[in-house]
């Protein structure tokens, strides 16, 4: 979906980010301000901090920022499009039809129509169940305790014995074998004609985040029927098995604050009936990075909620990696002495599993807790060697409060001194080079500060800040800095767009952030205009920071392009340039005023 950037505009400057904001939380005034507690993060000060002037909202607890366009996004859990509906709505702006290509359209009418056989489907499985044929289907669903409230809701349903009813069904709506055959509910091969995918289960259709029907599992109810114990509808092109989870449709909303992932969809569906609306699962085969990032769009916080057996633990240990690949944190809940939520919840009741939810295991120390199950603790080499991985594990960790944090976690709860693990930490880490076991590749999500690529990326974000506050300082730099010095792409975009508004006296900050439209490339502008700038007493102080600020800048962008020489003649004139540049700049005083 595109709209021109003037319209996006139109709709911002209409929608004030101070009036909006108070739409979902309670501002308060501060000197120039509007503060609060931050919405995205928990916090007991505020450092959320909107201002009226600049259009733009700040985190200085946890970073986020962006302008009003970014704060729908990231409070409605929408996207681009979708924030800008919802403000040109409330501002009274009607947003012009949009123009699809050929392409787009015929591809958009064909999912539409894939879509509709599966609600059909679903529609005949729901209603099968309810006659006498799905009298063995209702039996099982009794056994299995569900309520008539949860059958509805998850649109629980029968596929009869004989598949040609559906096909009946499906053909008399208008549907083609072709057609059903592509949504996956059907195969056809020259010997027997056109054969449904499920027949004698009781089905689960299994929805994306807007409740539409993009696939089918479906379970055999007695133990000895012939077939797998579950059969799921193949991928095809409105099923992603890699980007959607069971349950999320409605997790999405259950404002817990956190996700808890299971194995099995009956897990899912007795956990939803017990109240606990945030439980999700993978759709039959493991978890994946796409789904760690759909869970990313509301919470960063999941509970793993898998089988206590050795199968469940492994599929843990693989999961937690994928988590902390995405940035995120997964806790363990504890199922003994039962197999899976589903069983527990039946014999222990939802209280006793809200207190497994509140005590749930740290997913480092579980991970050292199932690692010491392969080493015998009764042999000191045994134990020796379990240190050892201990340590090599605790290398891993890039930041030294969490690492001294996890030492001495680590170190309470296997009775060794603290002492002598960090020891063995250090020893480990120098013989394996760094801080750490050289760390697979930079774990999003994880800041590391003072890298010389965070000093770089943080000088040339102080000058686009302090610009933004003293604009009249641009006449007074412009001969030695150009768009181009800023070698992060994201910050030179800016600074070029930046540069050009203080020439035309158009110096505009929240429209800027408007130029991206991912949320994340928005947060990261909105830091270029609300980097704090240091706290000096005087002006001699003030213009000293900047000159060196300036210099660094400078003197990253001549390093940049004297490093590309070999491969980019282009490159030659910023070297030439950058270099008298930096002779100039060295000796020349700027004033601030
Ligand atoms: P119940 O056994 O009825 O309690 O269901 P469950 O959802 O707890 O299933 P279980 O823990 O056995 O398996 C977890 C998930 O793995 C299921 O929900 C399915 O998605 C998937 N699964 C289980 N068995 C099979 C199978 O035979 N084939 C496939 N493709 N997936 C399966
Ligand atoms: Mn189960």
């Amino acid at each position: 979906m595109y709209y021109p950037e003037e319209l996006i505009e139109e709709i911002r400057q209409k929608n004030d980010i101070v009036d909006v904001i108070s739409g979902y939380v309670g501002l308060q005034k501060k000197g120039s301000n509007y503060v609060c507690c931050c919405p995205f993060h928990s916090e007991k000060t505020p450092s959320f901090s909107v201002n009226r002037n600049r259009q733009i909202y700040k985190c200085f607890g946890c970073g986020e920022g962006g302008n009003v366009v970014t704060f729908v996004m990231k409070y409605e859990n929408c996207t681009f499009p979708e924030a800008i509906k919802l403000l040109a709505d409330k501002a009274g702006v009607v947003l012009p039809e949009v123009e699809y290509s050929e392409e787009a359209k015929r591809r958009e009418t064909r999912r539409q129509r894939l879509l509709e056989v599966n609600k059909e489907a679903a529609k005949f499985y729901f209603y099968q169940l309810r006659t006498p044929h799905g009298a063995k289907a209702k039996e099982y669903l009794d056994k299995r305790q569900l309520s008539e409230e949860t059958r509805k809701n998850f649109g629980l349903g029968y596929a009869p014995v004989r598949g040609e009813e559906l096909l009946a069904y499906l053909r008399q709506k208008g549907y083609s074998d072709d057609l059903i055959r592509d949504v996956g509910l059907a195969k056809i091969d020259e010997r027997r004609g056109t054969t449904t995918q499920f027949w004698n289960r009781v089905m689960f259709p299994i929805q994306d985040i807007n409740h539409r029907v993009i696939g089918f599992g479906g379970r055999i109810m007695g133990d000895n029927d012939s077939g797998p114990k579950y059969l799921n509808s193949p991928e095809t092109e409105i099923f992603d098995k890699s980007r959607n989870l069971y349950g999320m449709n409605y997790a999405r909303s259950a404002r817990t604050g956190n996700i808890i992932l299971c194995e099995g969809y009956m897990d899912v569906i007795s956990m939803h009936q017990a109240g606990f609306t945030q439980a999700v699962a993978s759709l039959g085969t493991a978890f994946t990075p796409g789904q760690a990032a759909l869970i990313k769009k509301y919470t960063k916080d999941v509970l793993l909620a898998y089988d206590s057996d050795g199968a469940g633990v492994k599929a843990a240990l693989r999961a937690i990696r994928i988590l902390r690949d995405a940035g995120m944190s997964g806790k363990i809940i504890n199922m003994n002495p039962y197999k899976d939520p589903d069983e527990f919840i039946k014999n222990l009741g939802k209280e006793a599993f809200q207190e497994r939810i509140d005590h749930a295991e740290n997913s480092f120390m579980f991970e050292i807790r199932i690692l010491e199950r392969d080493f015998d603790m009764n042999d000191p080499e045994e134990k020796t060697n379990f240190h050892n991985a201990i340590a090599r594990k605790l290398c891993e960790f890039g930041e030294d409060v969490e690492r001294e944090n996890y030492i001495e976690a680590v170190a309470e709860k296997y009775h060794i001194g603290f002492d002598n693990l960090r020891k063995l930490v250090i020893n480990t880490a120098a013989k394996t080079g760094g801080y750490a076991v050289a760390p697979e590749k930079p774990k999003s999500g994880i800041q590391k500060k003072n890298t010389p690529e965070e000093n770089v990326k943080k000088a040339q974000r102080l000058l686009l800040t302090w610009l933004t506050d003293y604009p009249q300082l641009y006449s007074k730099i412009k001969e030695y800095i150009t768009p181009a010095d800023f070698t992060i792409e994201l910050y030179r975009k800016v600074a070029e767009r930046m540069f050009s508004d203080i020439e035309n006296h158009t110096l505009n900050p929240a429209g800027i952030i408007n130029m991206f439209a991912d949320e994340k490339e928005q947060s990261e502008a909105a830091s270029l205009f609300t980097t704090k700038l240091p706290e000096l007493e005087n002006e001699t102080e003030k213009e000293k920071a900047f000159h060196d600020i300036l210099l660094s800048v400078k003197r990253n962008s001549f390093n940049y392009y004297s490093e590309k020489l070999g491969v980019d003649l282009s490159a030659m004139n910023q070297v030439i340039e950058g270099k008298k540049a930096l002779e100039e700049l060295s000796k020349t005083h700027i004033s601030l005023n």
